[in-house]
């Protein structure tokens, strides 16, 4: 008898981006005079920069020609994307990082989606609260949350790890043990970044205890602090305990482009010494057939001296916008956070409104829309996201509109 996945009936509601897309599309239908302006989904605005652009056009020619045409690419990347990351983002940061253990992909967002087949359906997870509704869905879908709680709107199976003002956004270790961890660093919603010392912790914890974190550093070129890591393994110990998961999306533009990589060092073993990089591999060699050549020769362009210097002002032209957001809200007497290492502004609600009764006010009356932090998870009621990837006219404008209200 046929029957449907029923983990993914558990799931609740639709995906939140999708949830605020419907909710935006029909408020535009009723409203077509309105002009409304996104600070809601962490999607760039700003095009391509000229030197992924000249790589994109030269890999599109390679294409055209017989000697240069390139089919399936290698499941795990080509060598050339794998080495340029392997030199820069790793061992000119003094991390012990091969190029055979960067697995290339199609972007973040699926590689924190999947990364949990390679974990036994027993294992338990735990996340910061609010956190990326990827890292918590995904686990829903493969059974292994438990059941849910409307009134906690908690997982009965997951351990929260509550990330708020009185904690400075850094997690406690939690009272029972998780075998996953999911820490993202610059944080997705909040903005906030972790202090080395802060992950050393974590990375310690997690070698103490026999878990694993997942490290999704997808916003690290966002970092302007001295002492924030941009990646795990600058932690003595990470090697052994850590996944790293990177995009290309927030630093160079290429949400619609789709490229992203994953590091799973050799070390990293379960229990009883199976080594997860083979795992990974395994499922990679199985179930993807490589990113695509034009794709890869543009994040290769992101590492080539004009690929870094344009890198750079693409995130100092979206942390202008963080800058205005943050000032503004400020002056205007919200409670601000983030918006210095990442490019999202967390901020408390006025008055202590719901998360989803402030968006639909500022819907109505600013024609901006954000994201409710209760979609990130309990912790986030109360609050809410605004990003800074809009331009800068717009950003300008939503501002603008706010301080009207
Ligand atoms: C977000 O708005 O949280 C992100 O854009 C989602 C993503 O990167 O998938």
């Amino acid at each position: 008898m046929l029957k449907a996945n029923q983990n993914y009936l558990r799931l609740q509601g639709s995906y939140l981006f999708s949830t605020i897309a419907k909710k935006v599309a029909a408020y535009k239908e009723a409203n077509p005079d309105r002009t409304v302006i996104s600070l809601g989904i962490g999607d760039v605005t700003q095009p391509l920069s000229p030197a992924i652009i000249k790589s994109l056009h030269e890999a599109v020619d390679d294409m055209a020609v017989k000697e240069t045409f390139k089919g399936y690419a290698p499941d795990l990347g080509y060598a050339f994307l794998r080495r340029a990351i392997a030199e820069q983002d790793y061992r000119s940061r003094g991390c012990d990082i091969a190029e055979d253990e960067i697995f290339v992909s199609d972007g973040a967002k699926s590689d924190s989606g999947n990364i949990q087949e390679i974990f036994a359906d027993s294992c338990r997870i735990a996340v910061c609260d609010p956190v990326y509704p990827v890292y918590v869905d995904s686990n829903v879908m493969a059974g292994r949350t438990g059941t849910y709680d409307s009134g906690s709107e908690q997982w009965s199976n997951v351990i929260y790890m509550p990330c708020t003002a009185d904690n400075d956004f850094v997690p406690a270790f939690p009272n029972e043990t998780p075998d996953i961890i999911y820490i993202c660093s610059p944080n997705n919603p909040t903005g906030t970044a972790m202090k080395k010392d802060d992950l050393q912790k974590w990375v310690d914890y997690a070698n103490d205890h026999g878990s694993v974190i997942i490290y999704d550093a997808a916003y690290e070129a966002y970092i302007s602090e001295e002492g924030v890591p941009h990646s795990v393994y600058e932690c003595g110990g990470a090697r052994s305990c850590a996944i790293e998961i990177h995009s290309f999306s927030k630093n160079a533009g290429f949400t619609g482009v789709r490229l992203g990589y994953t590091v799973v060092p050799k070390e990293l073993k379960d229990a009883d010494g199976v080594g997860l990089h083979g795992l990974w591999a395994r499922r990679h060699g199985t179930k993807f057939n490589g990113a695509p050549y034009i794709q890869q020769r543009a994040g290769a362009a992101v590492y080539t001296p004009e690929g870094q210097e344009e890198v750079r002002q693409l995130v100092s032209y979206y942390m202008e916008n963080a800058g205005t957001v943050k000032e503004a809200l400020k002056e205007q007497g919200y409670t601000v956070y983030g918006g210095v290492n990442a490019p999202y502004i967390w901020l408390k609600t006025p008055d202590g409104m719901k998360s989803w009764d402030f968006f639909d006010m500022l819907l109505e009356k600013a024609n901006v829309v954000g994201t409710p932090g209760s979609g990130f998870g309990p912790s986030g009621e109360g609050y809410f996201r605004l990003t800074a990837f809009g331009s800068h006219e717009n950003t300008a404008e939503a501002v603008r509109r706010i301080k009207e209200l």
